[in-house]
């Protein structure tokens, strides 16, 4: 009998990475997790470094073909954590730490590009304008602060391309992931040479772009070896975490959703055709199936929920901190909480907005305030929502995943605050599973990552939203909605 190819995807998230090993039916024969260290040096600032991401993946990838025919693995793909900027020197080596997707640093470069340079600009080159976590202020900041480190950069990739680099020897970008560094050209894809002269980047240091699904080469021989891999297993060029979960979720026809409910929270709207927010509240991004897509995203997400349990309540049980919270509890909690625990990207863009308790009383319990973070970021998602609804993007369902999405609880209620079907596709590993499948239609097991969807994906269940507690929900979200302008400038002072 001859065995069936295998396909490695791997997730390279925020707090670790999830490697999968999926065989040629799309079933999921074996999953390992590594996580890593995230440091926060200064308020706003967040950072990785790239080696601990490589050694993360290279002995969870040991670890996962252990026990498995290592020989019959064909092809790997990542999908991983976007617009981190990674630099690396003459020698191919890291100059300094990772400067992460949620790092705020970058208010000035922001603010310059914004306002110097101007929303209108920018869009007309990139189809987005400048957010603090996107890669371009990051650069900017090197050379504004560490001038002797931005001269020494001879590349500059983001965090999956570092693993794809760590695998195969080749400088890499796909356009999904490009189109969130504020250098890529989405409608025509392809690097911006304006945009780079304006931010005095060398054309030389970018990496060549590449369809999601199209190889960019074999793995190193010496990887080969040490992992028991056959020599000629392809590497994808992989996606951003983002266009990745949506392909591992079927999100890939035009006008499809997903929510992702990871460390980040995000909207995803597939789309056919290139499109932009005229107020560019949504980013304009490239899909990984070779077309295009509309996202919000929030920078805190489960990781409010997360910090609430391990921070503040010492508590690893969040299931139990749920527990209490009721059908009959949901739409009526009078403490409401908003999730800016690293600023906030959409819709709102504001680095100095942080987290906040508004509405607590004596009678207030422990229950509530946990309900209370579940749903202020359930309500933070239903702003770009809304920002959606106002390009006439009419979103009846959505498929949901990520680490947050297993809660039952807050499942239903996203449904309920953005009164919308919520499907629950047969996989979680969003990211990972996307990447096994770009893997799978690089190595040509399918002629699409359409076809590779329609073949593997199927939907488990369906959430649907209660009508009396989506209209509690919908009073709810009306005040929620007034906590921030009220609130919005008294945070400067408390920079
Ligand atoms: C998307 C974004 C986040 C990260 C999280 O724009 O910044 O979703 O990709 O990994």
């Amino acid at each position: 009998m001859t065995e069936m190819k295998k396909f490695i995807g791997i997730d390279l998230g925020t707090s670790a990475v999830k490697i999968l090993l999926m065989d040629e039916t799309g079933a999921i024969l074996k999953t390992v997790t590594n996580d890593y260290p995230l440091s926060f040096p200064n308020p706003g600032w967040s950072e990785q470094e790239p080696a601990d991401w490589w050694q993360a993946c290279y002995s969870g990838m040991r670890d996962l073909l252990a026990d498995q025919d290592a020989a019959s693995v064909r092809g790997i793909g990542c999908g991983g954590q976007m617009h981190g900027l990674v630099a690396l020197d003459a020698n191919d080596n890291v100059i300094r730490p990772a400067i992460l997707w949620n790092d705020g640093r970058t208010a000035d470069e922001t603010a310059w590009l914004n306002e110097e340079i101007g929303k209108e600009k920018l869009s007309q080159l990139t189809a987005n304008i400048a957010f603090a976590g996107f890669t371009a202020p990051k650069i900017l900041w090197m050379k504004n602060n560490e001038p002797d480190n931005f001269a020494r950069i001879a590349k500059i990739m983001l965090p999956k391309d570092y693993i794809n680099f760590m695998l195969t020897g080749v400088h890499s970008c796909d356009y999904s992931d490009a189109s969130g560094m504020l250098l890529m050209d989405v409608e025509h894809k392809c690097w911006s040479e304006e945009m780079l002269d304006i931010c005095g980047i060398d054309m030389g240091i970018m990496p060549q772009l590449y369809e999601s699904y199209e190889c960019i080469g074999t793995i190193r021989p010496e990887i080969s070896e040490m992992l028991g891999l056959p020599a000629d297993v392809k590497v994808a060029a992989g996606a951003g975490d983002n266009a990745a979960a949506a392909v591992g979720t079927g999100t890939v026809g035009d006008g499809d959703c997903n929510i992702s409910l990871g460390t980040s929270g995000t909207i995803f709207i597939s789309s056919d055709k290139f499109g932009v927010d005229p107020n560019n509240a949504l980013h304009s991004f490239a899909h990984a199936d070779g077309k295009y897509h509309l996202m919000g995203c929030m920078l805190s997400a489960a990781s409010c929920n997360k910090w609430l349990c391990d921070e503040i309540l010492k508590t690893q049980d969040y299931a139990a901190e749920q527990m209490d919270i009721t059908d009959d509890k949901m739409g009526r909690n009078r403490v409401f909480f908003l999730p800016y625990l690293m600023g906030e990207r959409s819709p709102i863009n504001d680095t100095d907005a942080r987290g906040t308790f508004t509405g607590l009383s004596m009678d207030t319990t422990r229950s509530d305030i946990v309900q209370a973070v579940l749903e202020g970021v359930a309500f933070a998602i239903r702003d770009s929502f809304e920002v959606a609804k106002s390009l006439d993007i009419d979103i009846k369902r959505s498929k949901i995943c990520g680490g947050g999405a297993k809660s039952p609880l807050w499942r239903r209620m996203i449904a309920n605050v953005l009164n919308i079907s919520l499907d629950i596709p047969k996989t979680e590993e969003g990211p990972g599973y996307g990447g096994a499948m770009l893997a799978m239609v690089c190595c040509g097991e399918f002629e699409s990552v359409d076809a590779c969807a329609e073949a593997l994906l199927s939907v488990t269940e369906t959430i649907e939203p209660d009508p009396e507690i989506a209209a509690r929900y919908e009073e709810q979200y009306q005040k929620f909605s007034l906590i921030y302008p009220a609130l919005k400038g008294i945070f400067p002072a408390l920079r």
